[in-house]
Formats: structure tokens, sequence, C-alpha cells
């Protein structure tokens, strides 16, 4: 990850399920996942040390530099047993790109993932974008992918990395018990989760379903199954319009 803030992934490496896995501390059965946020400042080039500069038409504001991106690919570059520069899939978070949705995971992922091998078959590089953006012809020469999380616009690119490399991370086989894999049609249906309960089985006079006590295993999948397409219909028909 190519970010001026490379800081704001440090909870992120550590905290939670998906922390565990990006620090190493939890498999993910065969896999691991190494997240290396860089500071793009590194790469800075000139006198002044500058990453960005003021836009070419006048426009307030600052843009970052071309040279210093591609500076930072060519770092990436000698630092990895990489032939070329197809053995990376540069990503660009923007507004501009197609949004992100369990779709687009889903063929990130499968585009990653080799069914027979045990690595993925190219190192993303997620380019964090400030400020007024970044320079134009650096998008035109060396981004692959663009993607945008929704439609507003965020101060830049870490949130949005954060929020794919999360989602994509939940889509390995072994993470979170999750055994489904990428290839898997079922973990593909656009469904809401099933409302889930726990103790106390009376909270302000609410009982949790007596299915869900019954012992039914039978019984209780298909209540969930019922449960995920009822909140469906009710909270997001969209999805099973789709
Ligand atoms: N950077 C700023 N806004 C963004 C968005 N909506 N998606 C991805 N990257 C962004």
């Amino acid at each position: 990850v190519l970010s001026l803030f490379p800081e704001f992934f440090e909870p992120f490496q550590t905290a939670g399920v998906v922390g565990k896995v990006l620090s190493g501390e939890r498999k993910l059965g065969q896999w691991s996942v190494e997240l290396i946020p860089v500071q793009l400042r590194n790469f800075s080039l000139g006198h002044y040390k500058s990453v960005d500069d003021t836009l070419y038409g006048g426009s307030a504001g600052m843009v970052i530099r071309a040279d210093v991106l591609a500076n930072g690919i060519q770092w990436i570059l000698e630092q990895g047993e990489y032939q070329s520069r197809e053995d990376l899939e540069v990503i660009f978070p923007t507004p501009r790109g197609p949004r992100w949705d369990h779709d687009l995971a889903m063929e990130l992922g499968r585009s990653h993932f080799k069914p027979q091998g045990t690595c993925f078959s190219k190192d993303l590089v997620f380019i964090c974008g400030r400020y007024e953006g970044i320079d134009e012809r650096f998008v035109q020469k060396y981004v692959d992918k663009m993607v945008s999380i929704g439609d507003y616009v965020i101060s830049g690119g870490e949130l949005a990395t954060m929020v794919m490399v999360d989602g994509l991370i939940r889509l390995v086989p072994g993470c979170l018990g999750n055994n489904a894999s990428l290839r898997d049609e079922s973990f593909q249906r656009p469904l809401l989760d099933y409302p889930v309960y726990t103790k106390p089985r009376v909270f302000e006079e609410m009982e949790v379903p007596s299915v869900l006590t019954s012992g039914h295993h039978k019984e209780i999948a298909r209540y969930q199954e019922q449960k995920r397409l009822e909140l469906t219909q009710k909270y997001r028909p969209d999805l099973l319009a789709d």
C-alpha cells in the first residue's frame, strides 16, 4: 500500500480477526496475507522532496505527482522476486471506479487465486490518493483497476483500501471459520444474514425465538434460511430483485 499516512493501517494490522490474520497470529489454512504500508514520501524527488504540487490549470489544491508514484512502483518491483510489472495488480481506490460489492470482491479474489497452487498469482498494490487526487498520467500508465467504495467522497484512499482488504480476507477459505471455497456458488447468494441471539434468554420481555432453543438442528436451519429471505425482503428487496 502506497500512502502518505501509513499509520492509518496500524490498528487494522493488529485489532480484531483481520488484524490477527495480518499480523500472522492467525493462519488462513495454508494461506497467509501480508499487508505492507509504505510511506509515499520515501519516493519524493528533487531538492524540495515534495510528493505533491499545484494543479495545472489554476484550481486550488495539490495533486500527487506521477513520477513519485511511479518511483514507488519501481521500488516495489525491486523488493520482490517479480519478473515484470505484470506481476503486480495496481489498484486505485477512487469514486471513479465501479462500486465495490460482493461480486467485485469475488472477481478480484478469483483472479488472484490459483486453485491448485498455494499463492496468489499477483501481488496487489493499492495507491492511496489524497488532496485533489493523483496525476492522471499515472492513472493511465500504471493503474490496472479502479474501485469505488460508494458514491461519496472520503478524504483519502486509506479507508477504502482497508474496506477492500478486509472484505477480501473474509473470502479466503479458512478465515473466520468460513470454509466455503471461492467457487462455492451457495457462498455467493446475495442474502442478508439471519438474526442472531445470545443470553439472556429474556431481554426486556422479549424472548429468544423458541425454535433456536429447541435443539432441532434441521428446523433451526430451516428457520434461519426463512429469516434470511424475510430480512432481505424487508430491508434490501433490491438484493432479491438482482
Ligand atoms: N477516495 C475518495 N473517495 C473514495 C471512494 N468513494 N471510493 C474509493 N476511494 C475513494
